[in-house]
């Protein structure tokens, strides 16, 4: 059983300055929520029950003021999990955040979700749950979740290299390396890490002597690849064709991001759609004068 999750969240933002000046960027509101609030409920919705936010001492008293206020606005349906703090002093990367959260995780697998990214807006369970259930019943030594990305984007993303081909018809493959921010002429298959990640202990022992790689940053994905080198089964889970990952990184996925909710929210979606479709077709008639 998987009951812990770290949830990195102490990234300065500065792609998206000026906006993230004061809040943070996992606080910026994806429609009605923070984003950080909806990868929340995700993990609850799959069973998590204990969270550690590693974040830095000035934004976890922001995320105190949201999370210790009153649950109003909450998925009810779903068992929010408790929420521990790890700080990390010194930002050197994804890798050395998920080593912040420790102590407090012990020696138990556990999930890491990317507090900037979620999965899906509606059925947001189905990937974590897919993803614990293909590590139990495979005894893996870790699953990554994967997006297709275009070719031309694969330096953004952590890629894999698949051990064989991939039968579109099955749940996971097995990985045979991964490599964090290839050039487009060195990347082994367009399969982007999207956010998602199940991982047995030994992870640590391996991020503490893991040295800083892309971007001179201590990477999750060269420690995940030393286990994969080192015999370890690690194995990808794609996300399906009605699943997509929404992240807050920069301007233009935060701004998708935040239509995409807006369009489907309960009470307002229907409006927003026809104001929407409104704009774009006076837009178009505007360009075409
Ligand atoms: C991080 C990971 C990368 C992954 C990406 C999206 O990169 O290092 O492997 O593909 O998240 O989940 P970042 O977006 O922090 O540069």
């Amino acid at each position: 059983m998987i009951r812990t999750s770290v949830v990195p969240v102490a990234g300065l933002g500065t792609r998206l300055s000026p906006l993230t000046r004061a809040v943070p960027k996992e606080l910026l509101p994806l429609g009605r929520k923070p984003v950080l609030q909806t990868v929340i409920e995700e993990l609850g919705a799959s069973g998590i029950e204990e969270v550690v936010l590693v974040t830095s001492a000035r934004k976890q008293a922001l995320f105190e003021a949201h999370f210790m206020a009153e649950n109003d606005g909450v998925d009810e349906s779903v068992k929010m999990p408790v929420i521990h703090y790890a700080i990390q002093h010194e930002q050197l990367g994804l890798g050395h955040a998920v080593l912040c959260g420790e102590e407090l995780v012990q020696q138990r697998p556990f999930v890491v979700a990317l507090g900037d990214a979620m999965i899906g807006l509606a059925d947001h369970a189905s990937l974590c749950q897919r993803m614990i259930r293909v590590f139990e019943e495979n005894d893996a030594d870790a699953v990554i979740a994967f997006q297709l990305v275009p070719r031309d984007k694969v330096s953004r993303y952590g890629i894999a290299e698949l051990a064989g081909t991939y039968q579109t018809d099955s749940e996971y493959f097995e990985l045979a390396g991964l490599v964090e921010k290839p050039s487009v002429a060195d990347a082994p298959s367009e399969f982007a890490i999207a956010a998602r990640y199940i991982c047995k202990p030994v992870l640590f022992e391996l991020l503490r002597s893991t040295e800083a790689g892309a971007g001179s940053e201590i990477q999750l994905t060269d420690a995940l690849q030393r286990l994969i080198k080192s015999g370890g089964k690690v194995l990808g889970v794609p996300i399906t064709n009605r699943e997509r990952r929404y992240d807050v990184g920069s301007f233009d996925s935060y701004f998708t991001a935040f239509i995409e909710a807006a369009v489907n929210d309960s009470e307002c979606g229907d409006r927003v759609r026809r104001e929407l479709a409104k704009a774009l077709a006076s837009d178009s008639s505007r360009f075409t004068e």
